[in-house]
């Protein structure tokens, strides 16, 4: 840190008196001002030093807290918190050891930096750091392992958690003549938000670097803080996204139920649909929403009545103008529910026309949501090739004249090309496509 540099340099400056001729007898005023002058340069090196470490710590935790993605996998958050933290605090060996949860979330992994070190000899080294601290009363007052256990690790893991106290307080182990402390200074700190315990950080440094001081246990604790809150939030949110595709098996097997003819068909219809999002360049995250738009699209059909749904044969126009509330009833049913907002579009215009003459609400063209216009695509390939009750589903070269044909007219002409240009994805899907009605001739 420049500022402490600058300092050091300074007192360098400062006239001392220990070789003077004056002698000590005799009174100089100037003898008070130089020493209360060192004494002040003294206080401001050591406040310079510290605002120097807080400016650290600050932007440590500011760096981290950009970059946490609740995305993101815990063990890749920790390995970069340790990576960061290393610099900060010089250490031989610096550990974040996560529990594992009930839902698995956080995964109990083990992630480490610098000088690699045998989980046995950790566990060992725990233990005696927190003997040292007063946690605990002996290691030989522990369990010992059964003689015919051979996992030692396992023995000496279950040790550490069997410690009603670990975890609850910081332990620091400068010094210590423990024979598996002696030569070496340790920190052990929880990873805790409120009275959830999540995992612990564990820093080893030989005996012959620096103790370790307030100031980085301080920068420990601090990013362990945000470490905390990330990971609680982190199963949180896990927590509502299980919640949630929970909700859409739900809503997914209600309608299946409903209709055994388009039994599958949504799954497929979002599988489809991501095909061609990624063929057509768009990244993950329209393909993330159009698995979910995929699946959901017919879901306004649990609104629609049986005798119109599963009519075998032609409909009249009362009952095509029934069949076609299910864009807007789908809209309904889901416009409340605040993570499928953003599928909203895509459900409800997914039987827009290219030319303006599909429905509800005439769209043409641009007009319509681009995931509306690949679902559409996918949508209908779908219904194409799967039987109806009235008829075997199409051959492969018909389903393609008939795009080729609506290319442009019906369907977005892009989005029929990155179709028709993956001959093997629509083989694939001809291939799987439920047989309901075998009974019935294939047509030509
Ligand atoms: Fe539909
Ligand atoms: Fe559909």
């Amino acid at each position: 840190m420049s500022s402490r540099l600058n300092m050091t340099a300074s007192l360098g400056d400062v006239p001392h008196h220990s070789d003077s001729a004056v002698p000590c007898s005799v009174h100089d005023d100037s003898t008070g001002d130089v020493a209360s002058e060192l004494s002040l340069l003294s206080d401001i090196e050591s406040l310079s030093a510290s605002l120097g470490e807080k400016f650290e710590e600050i932007r440590m935790i500011h760096d981290l807290t950009a970059r946490l993605e609740l995305q993101d996998d815990p063990s890749e958050t920790c390995q970069e918190l340790l990576e960061q933290l290393i610099v900060c605090v010089t250490c031989e060996t610096l550990i974040i050891q996560l529990d594992p949860d009930d839902d698995d979330v956080l995964g109990g992994g083990i992630q480490g930096i610098g000088k690699p070190i045998e989980l046995s000899t950790l566990d060992n080294i725990v233990l005696a750091a927190m003997d040292e601290n007063g946690f605990g009363s002996g290691i030989g007052e522990q369990p010992s392992a059964p003689e015919d256990t051979p996992d030692t690790n396992a023995v000496a893991k279950r040790r550490v958690g069997d410690r009603p106290d670990w975890q609850k307080e910081t332990v620091i182990v400068n010094h210590s003549s423990h024979p598996d402390l002696a030569d070496r200074r340790v920190v052990l700190m929880p990873i805790a938000r409120g009275s959830v315990r999540l995992g612990r950080l564990i820093a080893i440094r030989n005996s012959s670097s620096n103790e370790f001081g307030t100031i980085e246990v301080d920068l420990m604790r601090s990013v362990l803080m945000v470490l905390a809150l990330h990971l609680m939030n982190k199963r949180q949110f896990n927590e509502m996204q299980s919640m949630l595709e929970g909700t859409v098996r739900s809503l997914a097997s209600a309608l299946d139920a409903k209709d055994a003819y388009t039994h599958g068909h949504s799954s497929r219809v979002a599988d489809l649909a991501v095909q061609l999002a990624l063929r057509l360049g768009l990244g993950d995250r329209s393909a993330e929403s159009l698995q979910l738009a995929g699946i959901l699209h017919d879901i306004g059909k649990i609104g629609i009545d049986d005798s119109v749904l599963k009519k075998p044969g032609s409909l009249t126009a009362e009952e095509f103008d029934q069949i076609k509330r299910h864009p807007v009833l789908g809209y309904e049913i889901l416009k409340d529910i605040r993570p499928f907002r953003h599928i909203l579009p895509a459900v409800r215009h997914h039987h827009e026309s290219w030319d303006g003459g599909g429905y509800p609400d005439g769209l043409a063209g641009d007009e319509i949501p681009r995931d509306a216009q690949i679902l559409a695509v996918a949508d209908a390939f779908d219904a194409m090739i799967s039987d109806r009750p009235y008829r075997r589903g199409m051959p492969l070269e018909k389903v393609r004249e008939i795009f080729q044909k609506g290319r442009g007219q019906q369907w977005a002409a892009d989005v029929v090309d990155a179709l028709l240009q993956s001959h093997d994805l629509m083989l694939a899907y001809a291939e799987q496509r439920p047989f309901a009605r075998p009974d019935l001739q294939p047509q030509a």
